[in-house]
C-alpha cells in the first residue's frame, strides 16, 4: 500500500490488534479493581487504541484526552513539551496514561513527571506500541500492546506525514 510517497505492508492486522486489547483491558480491570483510574489519552495518535481499550474497561473510570505540545526553547537543546487540554484535577488520582507508541521515550518520561507532580495518588502508562528505543524505561510503562522492531510504522491512529490514522490495521515500511 502506498501512503504519500512510500511503501508500506500489513503488520499487525486489526483482530490482533482487538484481542490484544480484551487481554489488556481484563488485565486493568483486575489490577484496579477497588479504584477508580482516571485515563489520559494522549492526542491524536491514541484516539483509536482508546476508544477500543475503554471499551474493555469495566470498571467506575474517568477518561479524558490531551495533546502535548513541542517546542524548542530558546539557547537549550531539546525540546520543551507542554501538555494542552488538562482540564482535570489530578492531585490523589490514579492516572493511567494512553499511549499509541513509545519510541524514544522522552515524550512519556516528561508526562510522568508532570502527573507525579500534580499529586497524582499513582501513575501508570499503557502504550499499544513499544519501540526498542525505549527498552530502558523498563518498568515505567506498565502495560504493553506490542513490543516492535525500530521500523516505521503507520495506521490504527498512527500517522505518517498526517496521512494513515484512519487505517483499521497497522503497516511497517516495506524495505
Ligand atoms: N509511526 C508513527 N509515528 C511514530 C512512530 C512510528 O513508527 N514512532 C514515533 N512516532
Ligand atoms: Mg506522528
Amino acid at each position: 500500500m502506498i501512503v504519500k510517497d512510500k511503501e508500506f505492508v500489513e503488520y499487525i492486522s486489526a483482530s490482533e490488534i482487538s484481542s490484544r486489547i480484551a487481554e489488556l483491558g481484563t488485565s486493568i480491570n483486575s489490577d484496579y479493581k477497588d479504584k477508580r483510574p482516571l485515563f489520559i489519552a494522549i492526542l491524536n495518535g491514541s484516539f483509536m487504541f482508546a476508544a477500543d481499550l475503554l471499551k474493555e474497561v469495566a470498571i467506575p473510570c474517568e477518561i479524558s484526552f490531551v495533546k502535548v505540545a513541542s517546542y524548542e526553547e530558546m539557547e537549550s537543546t531539546g525540546n520543551v513539551k507542554q501538555l494542552i487540554g488538562l482540564n482535570e484535577t489530578i492531585f490523589n488520582k490514579d492516572v493511567i496514561i494512553i499511549e499509541d507508541i513509545v519510541d524514544t521515550g522522552r515524550t512519556i518520561t516528561k508526562i510522568l513527571e508532570e502527573f507525579i507532580s500534580l499529586g497524582a495518588s499513582s501513575v501508570e502508562v499503557i502504550t499499544l506500541l513499544q519501540k526498542p528505543a525505549s527498552n530502558d524505561l523498563g518498568d515505567k510503562i506498565k502495560y504493553i500492546g506490542f513490543s516492535i522492531p525500530e521500523k516505521f510504522v503507520l495506521g490504527y491512529g498512527l500517522d505518517y506525514d498526517g496521512l494513515g490514522r484512519n487505517l483499521k490495521d497497522i503497516y511497517q515500511l516495506k524495505d
